[in-house]
């Protein structure tokens, strides 16, 4: 049986059932190559005169012990990476240009060399005198971290190893530069190669790298998406340019739980740690407003809770608008169609605005009765009862569906002051929370009890 031949493109891995000189998933030229499994002939012989050497094997029984930790001094960061920085992991810390990255990560590596803790930090972006005018501005002059400006990775890779430090960060990964790789620095073929060789060096080596990479709107040319499944650990940087708030959140850790995530402030003297966040992203809240929501979730550990803000009003236009900003857009039309569809209230004609306070997103689907009584909220002009939180998973069907650690989201919300909740049935109807607990079972009940829908 002979297989027709399939073809790779070198730099996105995509596959193509013909050669051409373009690879249309990615865009590189010159990059598609016949795809032929090394060594192995087409009977599926191993073919080739060399011959393998037996590999190790063990059991699962043999369990090695939790990997060591360092810290860095920067409790959110920390607790972010899982308890500290493993040594000889490669982490990759992504975010939109200008979000913080590089001002975080000096930070870091300030705290770390203040530890006794060799530090190198190589910037590809800014020249050493800038980043000592970050530093003095940040208050971090007087840290032992040692600065270097380069781009070609071969020149970086013989100082690490002359160097030896305990952790380098690259700032950034896009402006790295391979020469035996075609294509300009930021391309992908090029990210991919200089992520690899940094990745093994850490191993190699036992050096942890930190690789800093821009995630551009679009997420595609020059997105660190193509490193996320070479390092150990993944974390995003998060915020938006309005607010000076900013989330850590790590999106792979194969050393610790992912999902975690860290709580900072931009100020003039550089990012400061908020350790107790779970009231940060409520709005103002001293008058019950229509359309304003508290939802009690949880981020990685920790509870949070967060305003939901909806906007209901007459639509001039033949298609009405659903703008969605810290939620998914697509959560929200499922929720519309449900509250049309199962409790026949009805949003034909009227856009729909639906915002996240503080700049935060919520990817929780525990988020979606608070989603929903939001809009039901500004669709009656109604306001919820000010001290209230509301948290459930809506399905198709207009059932509520109970969501997990419902007594640690009841006992934040009475933390901070709230003293009732509307939660699903069944489920744990968080008695000892000293809440007035209001379960229902269904997304009709909610309208029909709460809301009078007309
Ligand atoms: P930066 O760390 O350069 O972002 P990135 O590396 O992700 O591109 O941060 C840039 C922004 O941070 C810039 O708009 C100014 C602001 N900033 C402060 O507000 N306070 C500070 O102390 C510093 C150093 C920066
Ligand atoms: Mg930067």
């Amino acid at each position: 049986m002979s297989k027709t031949p399939t073809f790779i493109c070198t730099a996105c891995q995509s596959s193509h059932s013909k050669w051409s000189g373009r690879c249309d998933s990615c865009g590189e030229w010159n990059t598609i190559v016949e795809d032929k499994p090394p060594g192995i002939g087409h009977a599926g012989k191993i073919s080739g005169t060399a011959r393998g050497r037996k590999v190790q094997l063990t059991s699962l029984a043999a369990a090695e012990s939790p990997p060591p930790r360092n810290p860095f001094g920067i409790a959110e960061l920390d607790r972010t990476l899982g308890g500290g920085l493993v040594p000889a992991s490669a982490v990759l810390v992504g975010g939109d240009p200008g979000i913080g990255k590089s001002t975080l990560l000096l930070q870091a590596a300030s705290s770390f060399a203040r530890m006794d803790r060799k530090s190198l930090y190589i910037s590809g972006e800014e020249a050493p005198a800038q980043v000592c005018l970050r530093a003095e501005r940040l208050g971090l002059s007087g840290a032992p971290v040692i600065l270097a400006a380069e781009t070609n990775l071969h020149d970086i890779l013989t100082t690490l190893k002359a160097e030896a430090p305990e952790l380098a960060i690259i700032d950034s990964i896009q402006t790295m530069w391979v020469d035996h790789v075609k294509g300009a620095p930021g391309s992908i073929a090029q990210v991919r190669t200089a992520s690899q060789e940094l990745t093994a060096f850490a191993k190699r080596q036992g050096c942890s790298v930190i690789l800093v990479g821009h995630v551009t709107k679009d997420g595609q040319i020059a997105g660190p998406r193509v490193v996320e499944h070479m390092v150990d650990t993944v974390l995003y940087f998060e915020g938006d340019g309005s607010h000076h708030f900013r989330i850590l959140r790590a999106v792979k850790n194969r050393f610790g739980p992912a999902h975690e995530i860290g709580v900072f402030e931009m100020t003039g003297g550089g990012l400061a740690e908020l350790p107790n966040p779970s009231a940060m992203f409520l709005g103002d809240r001293n008058r019950p407003a229509p359309g304003s929501v508290v939802f009690a979730g949880i981020e990685g550990t920790r509870p949070v809770l967060v305003e939901f803000q909806a906007l209901v009003a007459p639509s001039p236009h033949a298609q009405p608008r659903r703008a969605v900003i810290g939620w998914d857009s697509g959560r929200l039309a499922m929720i519309l169609a449900v509250l049309e569809a199962r409790c026949g209230v009805s949003f034909t004609g009227l856009d729909v605005y639906l915002n996240v306070a503080g700049g935060m997103k919520v990817t929780e689907p525990a988020a979606d009765l608070a989603v929903a009584t939001a809009l039901l909220s500004a669709r009656q002009d109604t306001a919820l009862d000010e001290n209230t939180v509301v948290f459930g998973e809506i399905s198709l069907s207009g059932a509520l569906r109970p969501v997990a650690r419902t007594e640690n989201r009841l006992k934040e919300a009475r933390k901070l002051g709230f003293t009732a909740a509307i939660v699903p049935n069944p489920g744990d109807t968080g008695s000892g929370s000293e809440m007035l607990v209001r379960s229902m079972a269904n997304l009709a009940q909610v309208v029909d009890r709460t809301f009078s829908v007309g």
